[in-house]
């Protein structure tokens, strides 16, 4: 993550609109039964996404990187009732317990879950989506990321995750920074798309296509 200040994180959580009872859950639970648990968005990042379903009036998303769940919860409860979420992963363990979640969530029947290898999966899928948001291995980055700009809508968002890897974009020395950081150029030159960085928890590139 990007070095904020502990107290401002704290201060923007305290002052956005909290997640749901089942975020909580999820979030306990991947801290208690996964080795990875920083890789939610978590509340801040969740609400922002949220908020972006509203503020488009998005009815499908795409998400590639699901982990436990708890970002698709997030696209699911903003969505409208005739809203799609279609989410994706290669780990069956992690998917598992998403689906008990989406299961017990009201929004559940919005979520579509496919369990494989994202590029494999993008291959069978008909756009077009209203938001595609990625959040997987981030050397496949610059895959999704041709494959998305082909499955959004015109006027559509594609929302990247991590794009600023805890600063050493800055100086990139291994090469999950090296290609995080090529594609920011190339999204910053690519004229298919109007686009913003934004350094919020890890990095949020918003990448709007023309
Ligand atoms: C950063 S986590 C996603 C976090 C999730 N968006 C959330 O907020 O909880 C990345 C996920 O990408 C998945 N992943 C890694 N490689 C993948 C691939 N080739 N295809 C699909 N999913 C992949 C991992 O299994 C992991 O669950």
């Amino acid at each position: 993550m990007i070095p904020v200040p502990e107290e401002i994180e704290a201060y923007a959580e305290r002052h956005t609109r909290g997640m749901s009872d089942l975020h909580a859950t999820v979030w306990k639970d991947t801290y208690e039964k996964t080795k990875s648990p920083r890789m939610m968005v978590g509340p801040l990042e969740g609400a922002f996404l949220r908020l972006l379903v509203r503020t488009t009036g998005a009815k499908r998303v795409l998400e590639i990187g699901m982990f436990t769940g708890y970002s698709a919860l997030a696209w699911a409860e903003a969505l409208p009732e005739d809203g799609r979420l279609v989410t994706c992963d290669v780990n069956p363990e992690t998917t598992k317990m998403a689906q008990g979640y989406f299961a017990k969530s009201p929004h559940g029947h919005k979520i579509e879950v496919r369990l494989g290898p994202a590029l494999d999966t993008l291959k069978t899928l008909q756009g077009p989506f209203d938001i595609c948001f990625i959040d997987a291995d981030k050397t496949g980055y610059d895959a999704y990321y041709d494959a998305c700009l082909h499955l959004t809508r015109q006027g559509g968002l594609i929302v990247l995750d991590n794009m600023m890897q805890g600063g050493k974009v800055l100086n990139p020395t291994d090469d999950r920074v090296r290609a995080v950081d090529a594609l920011n150029k190339r999204i910053q030159k690519d004229p298919r798309v109007e686009n913003v960085l934004l350094p919020v928890r890890d990095g949020i590139m918003l990448a709007y296509k023309r």
